[in-house]
């Protein structure tokens, strides 16, 4: 099996460390991968969001299995251009990867199935969204509807704050066009968590769930990032609430996609508050999630290549997959500054070290090689130390002990990753 894989992140170095395990891979490529990720697979410079390049590449090269890591391709409609080019793509068709890039497509399909979800609201027009706000009162959650890098939602503890977030969104436009409507929801109260279904369009198959650790700053305080940590399985999600999460929220909205003609193949991603009553979702997302992804792939024992072609093939339904019963947990190093601005090009070492840790792989995700061999730092978030261990506190002991075997000053992390189930 030839087999592709788009981005250039810590979840697509996860995926292809456990594709390149597989007794069926014969050739791995990534476009646009990245220092880490070139140490298991070959990186072909074409950009994630390059679909009609991306669509060339897997034909020239008679790829057997493009592998979509992020969202934007699947939006802007990688699945289908394989599918027209006689290609296997794992992840969503456009029409069914809105339940991410749609936060009202999503809520909608979910009230058409059933899906214990906040109450909520759509509104175009920013007036009536304020006024809506005054009746409801705080806390009350604002959404931009579109995609917006994660940085769309307002949980606002205060009438004043909600207004101010409807103004950002609808009318200075800050996330751009997936500002043009707003979601307000109920508030939800509860432990969050990350699960993970592979869907197959009208079968899926659950896989594990992880806690992500969104704030940049210790305690879970400061401005949302893209995840600075995460750790697999969270003590909270267990097997009955996986169960239940299966049958009332994964089935009921495949079989609604499926009613709608978009059904859904890829990962379906369940962000899930664990309220008083009951899960919640809280949203959707067509892809495996950053860094939870990297925890989930080192506790998977089974071939991914195989799930992940069987969920191409529509073969789920007498598939079954293995996991260690290990524990995991993910550290992210960022390089200072980020989520806000922050510099590149910062020298990392200490890597060899690190790796030395027992149980432990670094996943790489905003790094670069310079001309003279040294490793560079390239983006915010830029590596992910992932340790597994027979419990929690022994893969956060091991990630611990492998961050502080590498030599980055440009860069931070946070030491608390874990805490709230240590
Ligand atoms: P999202 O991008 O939709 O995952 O939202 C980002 C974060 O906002 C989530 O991880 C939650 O912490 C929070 N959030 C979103 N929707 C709600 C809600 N209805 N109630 C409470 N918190 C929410
Ligand atoms: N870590 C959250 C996400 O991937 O969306």
């Amino acid at each position: 099996m030839k087999v592709l894989v788009v981005g250039g992140g810590g979840r697509e170095h996860a995926l292809c460390w456990s594709l390149a395990s597989s007794p069926l891979l014969t050739k791995l490529w990534c476009a646009p991968g990245n220092a880490g990720i070139a140490e298991v697979a070959e990186c072909v410079p074409i950009g994630a969001e390059d679909v009609p390049a991306l669509v060339r590449f897997a034909r020239d090269n008679a790829v057997d299995l493009v592998v979509a890591g992020p969202e934007a391709p699947l939006t802007l409609g990688l699945a289908d251009a394989c599918a027209a080019a006689g290609l296997r793509c794992f992840g969503p068709s456009a029409a069914a990867a809105r339940l991410e890039g749609s936060k009202a497509f999503a809520r909608e399909v979910c009230e058409a199935a059933g899906v214990p979800g906040p109450r909520w609201r759509r509104f175009d027009d920013p007036a009536a969204a304020r006024a809506y706000v005054r009746a409801q009162g705080a806390p009350i959650v604002v959404k931009a509807d579109g995609l917006a890098a994660g940085k769309g939602v307002v949980v606002a503890a205060t009438v004043e704050e909600a207004e101010a977030a409807i103004t950002d969104i609808m009318e200075r436009r800050v996330h751009g066009a997936a500002g043009a409507s707003v979601l307000l929801e109920e508030c939800l109260v509860g432990e969050e968590a990350s699960f993970f279904a592979l869907c197959d369009g009208t079968h899926a198959l659950p896989l594990a769930a992880a806690q992500d650790h969104k704030r940049v700053g210790e305690g879970d305080t400061g401005p949302n990032t893209g995840g600075m940590g995460a750790y697999s399985p969270p003590p909270a999600f267990t097997d009955a609430l996986r169960d239940e999460v299966m049958a009332r929220i994964v089935r009921p909205v495949l079989a609604e996609m499926a009613r709608r003609g978009a059904p859904f193949r890829g990962v379906l991603f369940v962000g899930l508050m664990l309220t008083a009553d009951g899960p919640r979702l809280i949203e959707f997302n067509v892809r495996f999630g950053d860094p939870e992804c990297q925890a989930l792939m080192v506790r998977l024992r089974s071939d991914l290549l195989a799930a992940l072609l069987a969920a191409c093939d529509g073969e789920l339904a007498d598939f079954d997959l293995r996991w260690e019963p290990l524990h995991s947990l993910v550290v992210v190093m960022a390089a200072k500054g980020y989520p806000g601005a922050y510099a590149k090009g910062s020298e990392i070492r200490g890597l060899d070290r690190a790796a030395q840790v027992p149980g432990v792989q670094v996943f790489h995700a905003g790094t670069a090689r310079r001309e003279d061999g040294a490793l560079i730092a390239t983006g915010g978030r830029v590596l992910g130390v992932t340790a597994t261990g027979a419990t929690l506190r022994e893969a956060r002991d091991a990630a611990y002990a492998a961050v502080d075997a590498i030599d980055w000053p440009e860069g931070f992390c946070r030491r608390d990753i874990g805490w709230r189930a240590l």
